[in-house]
Formats: structure tokens, C-alpha cells, sequence
């Protein structure tokens, strides 16, 4: 049996004042069934780590280094993320893979570096409008995936998968639950032929998730969750989404 998990990616939004106050309206919110993370912006993370410290919501980063470490201006490695308590790390979002041309293998050896570090990554894939449209979703995903699935080898089952389809994501145009589990179904084909664990696997689904969509996808046989963009950054529309997960 899976658990749920709901990841809030915070993107580079809020303030460090208006942190605290979201972190305390989301612990307010407790129980929740599954398992909760807020992705903050690297300057955050050391306030967040003692504001999270002890509590049942973990902290993760929205992107590290593919390398270990060294002249590497600017980026951020996971044993640093690791030294600031983040137990997650969300690599080849939409958003970086379009501002900063990352490619499927950076994304790949991105995740490698997390897991070395003991760092969960949550590996984003998704298509865009056009390759929908196109009827490439099948190829794309699994193009992006098989990078990782390669990468990784059997290490595979220890990350988390997060589809965002590119037209969803901050549009208010929801996949349909049934568009969803399509494609998380498809995913979870293509790992049960590289892992014997592919069960195990939390597979989030990302795109304008809302409180009040978030328990139709979340009840699709392999939908584990959801990856939260701009609900997350309102501690009630975060929390019962993830209420939404029990
Ligand atoms: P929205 O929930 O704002 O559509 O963003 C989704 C996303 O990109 C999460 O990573």
C-alpha cells in the first residue's frame, strides 16, 4: 500500500516574514494521512529547517547540482540541502527544464546526485500543449523517463515521479482524472518493466491542483498524490488538499 504524498512547491514566491505564517497554518492543519513536504527557495531553507525541526512536515528544495561539487558558480549541491534537513528534492521541474535548457540526462544525473546524498528527488515529466495536441504524450513521457530509469538503474525505486502535464501548470486547466491516470498508468508500465518494485513507487500528478479537484485525482488507482504549485502557498487550500490525500 502506498502512502500519500503532497508536495507544495513554493517556486520563488513568498517572503521570509510570510513564511512563518504559513508553515504555522499548515502544521495547525494536522493530521494528515499521508506524507506532506513544502519546496521552498534555497534562502529559506535554514529558517524552515528549525521551523520544521521535529514536526511531521519535511522540507525539500526545488533544485540541486548535478555535480558533487567544485567551480560550479551558483548552484547548489545535494549534500548541501541534505546539511539544511531537506529530505526532498524536486529536479527537472517544466520551468527549469524550458528557463535553463536542462536536458534529460542533467535531470537524470541531478536525481543520482540527490540519492548519494540520501536526498529523495522527485523527477518531473510532463508535455507540453503542442505534443498533446500532437498525440506524443506516450513518447515524451517515456522518453524522459527511460533518461532516468537508465541513469539510475536499480536505484530506481527510490524516487518519486511527479507528471506535470506543461499545459496545466498554472492555467487552471486541469488534466481530467481520467487524462491523469492514463499517463500515470503508462508510467508505471514502462518502471514495472525496469524495477520489481514499480507497486512501490509514488507516482504525484502537478497541474492547477485544487482543493476541490485534488480527491478526484487523488482517488485514481495510480495517482499517490500531487505536486502543489500555487494552491501551496495558501495554508487552507494546502491543507485540504492534503486532507484530500487520506
Ligand atoms: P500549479 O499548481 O500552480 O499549476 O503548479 C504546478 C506545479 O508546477 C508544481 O510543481
Amino acid at each position: 500500500m502506498r502512502r500519500k504524498l503532497v508536495v507544495g512547491n513554493w517556486k520563488m514566491h513568498r517572503t521570509r516574514e510570510a513564511n512563518a505564517r504559513l508553515i504555522e497554518g499548515i502544521l495547525k492543519g494536522r493530521p494528515f494521512a499521508g506524507d506532506v513536504v513544502v519546496c521552498a527557495p534555497f534562502p529559506f531553507l535554514g529558517d524552515l529547517a528549525a521551523m520544521l525541526k521535529g514536526q511531521d512536515v519535511a522540507l525539500g528544495a526545488q533544485d540541486c547540482s548535478a555535480h558533487e561539487q567544485g567551480a560550479h558558480t551558483g548552484e547548489v549541491s545535494a549534500s548541501m540541502l541534505a546539511a539544511f534537513g531537506c529530505r526532498y528534492v524536486i529536479v527537472g521541474h517544466s520551468e527549469r527544464r524550458a528557463d535553463h535548457h536542462e536536458s534529460d540526462k542533467i535531470v537524470a544525473d541531478k536525481a543520482k546526485a540527490a540519492l548519494a546524498e540520501g536526498v529523495t528527488p522527485i523527477v518531473c515529466v510532463g508535455e507540453t500543449l503542442a505534443q498533446r495536441e500532437a498525440g506524443q504524450t506516450e513518447a515524451v513521457v517515456t522518453r524522459q523517463l527511460s533518461t532516468v530509469t537508465h541513469t539510475l538503474a536499480q536505484h530506481i525505486s527510490k524516487i518519486v515521479i511527479a507528471h506535470e502535464p506543461v499545459w496545466a501548470i498554472g492555467t487552471g486547466k486541469t488534466a481530467t482524472p481520467e487524462q491523469a491516470q492514463a499517463v500515470h498508468a503508462l508510467l508505471r508500465a514502462r518502471l514495472a518493466a525496469v524495477t520489481p518494485h514499480a507497486s512501490e513507487l509514488r507516482l504525484l500528478y502537478g497541474g492547477s491542483v485544487k482543493a476541490d479537484n485534488a480527491r478526484s485525482l487523488f482517488s485514481q488507482p495510480d495517482i499517490d498524490g500531487g505536486l502543489i504549485g500555487g494552491a501551496s502557498l495558501k495554508a487552507s487550500e494546502f491543507v485540504a488538499i492534503c486532507k484530500a490525500g487520506a
